[in-house]
């Protein structure tokens, strides 16, 4: 286990975060079923994403990485292309790779095996078993089918017409790729928008999809065009910096090229109704996804009600925004995110614990979290619990807090953001160089 100590610094420059880890699955994913070569640019370097590779690669699909710069050119094998493959596959600490390779293999007439690390093992999978079965795949699963490893034998899927429990993406993107499959319409009635990538690429790359409020309507297809993604940086990842320049007494921060489609944004607009100085620059749309450059400078931010339709829209971003509440002015109180108990760690528990060992006035709800404001931190050990997101809001919470912090498991990080450390470090000593009188834009 990697520690990583971190003390205050004045902070300033450019980041680009890594590409998209939700965009890149799909690009992967579902470039491997169309007919013929796409180019992806900009994947994401993250383990999760190479876990995906691995996968696609075990059923068959040829991907060449080109460079270290996120360049792949997938070879895509068709809709019924793939081959069984000789081996379980490993999804690492991937929920996005288990739930939406689940999709994928349902509609395969063969027999697979999914299964990842201690805590993709904890996670449920019956949100996803369920409706696959009543497709007509056979799953299987530990615990009474509701946790992996998976064991799936696919093929013969007929389309369902599926009330969704819960707004998760994943669910949505699993069903839609096992749709594909299948004879007849399948249709998705969604408690509240998600993330709409895969619908993004899926229409560009020739799928008939329907919507009407929040059902979803998708047709099955007889192939897939292949697509080129530039794949944008990650807002998940940019949240960070958001934060931090929001919340430092001295800062200011640009994320570049970040993708800023409304589905994924709710940080944006949390931050904003907060009071955070943000500056949108540069807005363009690239590959079907909108794009822009955020610069956010110190503010005076104000504590606010998060609930609702927001929370899908934020939901990996609510440690982060956590933080953002203890510099808040007054109460935040963040509600209907349960779905933060299942994810890599229980992110309400993990979140309020290492947030109170850092003198945060912080407590859990249910279904959230009440962060009282009072503007200040006071480094402490803190522990990421394993979980990527966790680490690099503890990182910047030591950027915040008064000493040093030091942040155990800080290698947790490079599941979505393997140059987080770094970057970190060179923001903050651009900012130190700021003060020698040098440019202070760091790129
Ligand atoms: C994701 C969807 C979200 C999110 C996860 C990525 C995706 O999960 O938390 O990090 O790429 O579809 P749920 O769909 O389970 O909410």
């Amino acid at each position: 286990m990697r520690q990583q100590v971190v003390a205050p610094a004045r902070l300033s420059g450019v980041v680009r975060p890594p590409g998209d880890k939700s965009i890149s699955h799909r690009a992967a994913m579902l470039n491997a079923l169309a007919t013929g070569q796409a180019r992806v640019t900009n994947y994401s370097a993250g383990g999760d994403c190479a876990s995906t590779l691995r996968c696609l690669r075990a059923l068959g699909v040829q991907v060449q990485a080109g460079g270290g710069d996120g360049s792949l050119v997938i070879e895509g094998v068709g809709l019924h292309g793939l081959r069984e493959p000789s081996d379980v596959l490993d999804v690492g600490n991937s929920g996005t790779t288990a739930r939406l390779l689940a999709g994928l293999l349902a509609g395969q007439p063969f027999l697979s095996v999914l299964t990842g690390d201690r805590s993709l093992r904890s996670r449920p999978m019956d949100r996803i078993v369920r409706p696959l079965r009543e497709m007509g795949a056979q799953v299987l699963g530990r615990e009474g089918d509701s946790r992996a490893p998976l064991v799936i034998r696919g093929g013969n899927l007929r389309g369902i017409e599926y009330r969704m429990p819960v707004a998760s993406a994943q669910v949505k993107s699993c069903l839609l790729i096992a749709g594909l499959y299948a004879r007849g319409a399948t249709t998705l009635r969604q408690p509240a928008p998600s993330r709409d990538h895969t619908e993004r690429m899926l229409r560009r790359m020739g799928v008939p999809l329907r919507e009407d409020g929040l059902a979803l309507t998708a047709e099955p297809v007889e192939a897939l065009m292949p697509l080129d993604v530039r794949v944008p940086a990650d807002i998940s990842s940019a949240a960070y910096w958001l934060v931090a320049g929001a919340c430092h007494p001295d800062g200011r921060l640009t994320v570049a090229d970040v993708g800023i489609n409304p589905t994924r944004a709710g940080i944006l607009e949390a931050l904003q109704a907060m009071g955070a100085r943000a500056t949108i620059a540069h807005r363009r749309e690239e590959g079907g996804e909108e794009v822009a450059d955020v610069t956010v400078e110190t503010s005076r931010l104000q504590g606010a009600e998060i609930g609702g339709e927001l929370v899908p829209r934020l939901i990996d971003e609510v440690p982060v925004l956590a933080l953002a509440a203890c510099f808040a002015r007054g109460t935040t109180v963040i509600r209907g995110a349960a779905e933060l108990r299942v994810k890599e760690s229980d992110r309400i528990r993990t979140t309020v614990r290492e947030l109170s060992r850092l003198g945060a006035h912080i407590r859990e709800l249910p279904d959230g979290m009440e962060v009282h404001g009072t503007g200040k931190l006071v480094g402490a050990a803190v522990q990421s619990h394993g979980d990527h997101r966790l680490a690099m809001m503890l990182g910047i919470a030591g950027l915040l807090a008064q000493g040093e912090t030091e942040v155990r498991g800080a290698e947790a990080a490079s599941v979505s953001y393997p140059g987080f450390w770094r970057d970190l470090e060179r923001v903050a000593q651009g900012a130190r160089r700021a003060e020698a009188a040098v440019p202070s834009r760091v790129e």
